[in-house]
């Protein structure tokens, strides 16, 4: 069995074994190396569903695919009921669950669901920035102007709800979002910031910033690979050039920066002792970024064979060094990934877009299966 069979397989097992041993709940952000399981009232919960969709594509094990299904009304009434909606992050929520859904069985009140969400995410435009607000209410006055580099992948979302219903609404706010965004929190060196501030009364530019970084000017890690991911997906849907430059852009910062064994920490620019904390997590999503990449840039391209190189070496050591291969009862299958470094939540620990990133790049390389942010 090749290395990235054997480390699929035991993703098979351990999401089966999660599902088994929690009905109808989904995991939350953790620490101890053990899932808290919880309702769907977090940014996560599609992540946990999208594993089942892929584990489902993978094998063709009814059993992922009935226990996927059994979410998506959990998943509309959270939109009806608008829990915990206050953020950007429905584009994760949805496209692994709803979108994902629609995608393997063609079910319409998937599609329906996902549609449901493409509005209640645009509903976060602000039209006199041009920006998706991240967080909080329009009149927030820390976060009413401002931008995170994750909000890319929340991007496909409305791309895919263009293409479903031929309203340009859904196209225009994604293509001038993700184009704030190139302009703000991309650096002339191909790093990036977490987050920027827009004013509100005049929608000026202010200032980048960070969340979960180190600090202000620093490069967070998951940022820039959520940067490499989201522009190569932006450029997939518009067919804008300088989108898969940016791109690529940040894909050589993030492999000219990576750590000696090919998985990066949590910061670019933190000072790196025995004890500071990995991001695995990051090093995943980047790896599906490469994955994107590689399949957008033209054959002869300079940088394929660095980007086949990282991709390679990074997904090897997360096998083979950052994967509970080792553990059959751990709930996660990524060790030594962070949330909050900064903020001391969860800096080394199981986390549930990690263990998604990984599973997504795994099926990719072995079997050609992509994630659900575009149809196929
Ligand atoms: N989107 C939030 C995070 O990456 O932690």
């Amino acid at each position: 069995m090749n290395m990235w069979k054997g480390a699929i397989e035991d993703a098979m097992q351990k999401i089966k074994q999660n599902i088994v041993k929690h009905p109808g709940k989904l995991p939350h952000i953790t620490e101890g190396q053990q899932y808290e399981w919880g309702e769907n009232n977090d940014w996560i919960e599609g992540f946990y569903v999208g594993m089942m969709w892929l584990a489902y594509e993978y094998g063709q094990d009814p059993f992922y695919k009935e226990a996927a299904e059994s979410y998506l009304a959990n998943f509309k009434d959270r939109l009806d009921r608008h829990v915990a909606l206050d953020h950007h992050d429905i584009g994760f929520l949805y496209s692994l669950s709803a979108v994902a859904q629609w995608r393997v069985t063609g079910s319409d009140t998937a599609r329906a669901v996902a549609l449901q969400a493409a509005d209640t995410l645009l509903a976060r435009w602000r039209p006199h920035m041009e920006i998706i607000q991240a967080w909080g209410q329009a009149d927030d006055p820390e976060n009413g102007g401002r931008i995170i580099i994750d909000c890319l992948l929340n991007l496909p979302l409305l791309f895919w709800a263009h293409e479903q219903t031929g309203d340009a609404k859904y196209y225009d706010v994604a293509m001038k979002h993700a184009l704030q965004s190139q302009k703000f929190l991309v650096r002339g060196d191909g790093s990036s910031y977490h987050t920027f501030y827009f004013d509100v009364n005049n929608g000026q530019a202010i200032r980048g910033g960070t969340h979960q970084g180190y600090q202000d000017g620093s490069t967070w890690t998951r940022g820039q690979a959520w940067g490499i991911y989201g522009f190569a997906l932006a450029y997939r849907y518009t067919k804008h050039e300088a989108f898969l430059d940016t791109a690529k852009h940040l894909a050589r910062y993030f492999i000219r920066h990576m750590a000696a064994d090919a998985v990066v920490y949590w910061d670019f620019d933190v000072p790196v002792e025995e004890s500071t904390p990995r991001d695995s997590s990051a090093s995943a999503i980047a790896a599906c970024g490469l994955l994107e990449l590689l399949e957008l840039i033209e054959d002869r391209d300079p940088d394929r064979l660095l980007f086949e190189d990282a991709l390679h070496r990074s997904m090897k050591a997360l096998v083979e060094h950052y994967s509970t291969m080792d553990l059959p009862d751990a709930e996660g299958l990524l060790k030594h990934g962070s949330y909050h470094v900064r903020g001391d939540r969860a800096p080394d620990d199981y986390m549930i877009w990690g263990d998604y990133f990984y599973l997504e790049a795994l099926v990719r390389l072995e079997q050609g299966i992509k994630g659900y942010w575009y149809e196929v």
